[in-house]
């Protein structure tokens, strides 16, 4: 396996970060310092990064529901509290992606870089289904198709999206993007604001009855799924590296 991805493996950094850390000199192989990412390593080399051995943890992805206020970051500069405080520590996690502070609800916390790459790379997205109360309420059927179609927002137009009012003002929206506040803005887009936003869908998993702030681990089949269903979406790789995950 290469360096950089032992290293991630290990929980020392994302892949991409990892590749750093080692140009920079602060990884040792069996004692001697190694500025190569690609270095192949293997379970008898003696890895250390600052001089502390590292070796590839046990891979664990969890399901939180991220109350409001809490944001989906690492650290937070201003204090606020964080998604991996939710779950057991004695891990390097790291949320899969990103959801506003305030929105809730589903969101992925992991040591698994691949799988958090796989994730959220752009061209393996996999869809996301929003909950929106939006007003005012009904939301009408021409702002319903502009929806699924694809709304003009300041970045550019959206992809077409499956949209389904399952009351007044309540909307299941499911997007492949990830752009920021994309729900949000969507809907301020077709007329209508929203009130609140909870991530109740995430490729193959329902946040189901999970309570706020709750969280548990997924299954080793759960975790199959996501990837399978990451990889039906766009097709397998063209390469082997690619961007680090989110967070
Ligand atoms: N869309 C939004 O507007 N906010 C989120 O947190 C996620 C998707």
């Amino acid at each position: 396996m290469r360096l950089a991805r032992y290293l991630a493996h290990a929980g020392v950094a994302s892949r991409r970060a990892a590749e750093g850390l080692v140009r920079e000199g602060r990884v040792t192989v069996d004692g001697k310092v190694v500025t190569d990412p690609a270095r192949d390593v293997d379970d008898r080399s003696r890895v250390a990064f600052d001089a502390e051995p590292v070796a590839p943890e046990p891979t664990v992805v969890y399901m939180v529901n991220k109350p409001r206020g809490v944001v989906s970051t690492v650290r937070d500069t201003h204090g606020r509290p964080t998604v991996t405080s939710l779950v057991p520590r004695g891990r390097r996690l790291y949320p899969v992606g990103r959801l506003d502070a305030d929105t809730t609800g589903l969101i992925l916390v992991t040591n698994d870089g691949d799988l958090a790459n796989l994730l959220t790379h752009p061209r393996y997205e996999v869809p996301k289904t929003y909950r929106a109360r939006v007003r005012p309420a009904p939301v009408a059927g021409g702002a319903l198709r502009r929806l699924r179609a694809g709304v003009e927002l300041d970045d550019g137009p959206t992809a077409p999206a499956q949209v389904r009012q399952l009351q007044p003002g309540v909307l299941d929206v499911t997007i492949r993007e990830g752009r920021n506040r994309q729900v949000r803005r969507m809907c301020e887009a077709v007329g209508y604001r929203v009130i609140s936003l909870e991530r109740v869908g995430f490729g193959p998993l329902r946040l189901g009855r999970l309570a706020a702030a709750d969280h548990r681990r997924l299954s080793p089949t759960e975790v199959a799924e996501l990837r399978a269903a990451a990889k039906r979406e766009t097709g397998p790789p063209a390469g082997g590296d690619h961007g680090p995950p989110a967070g």
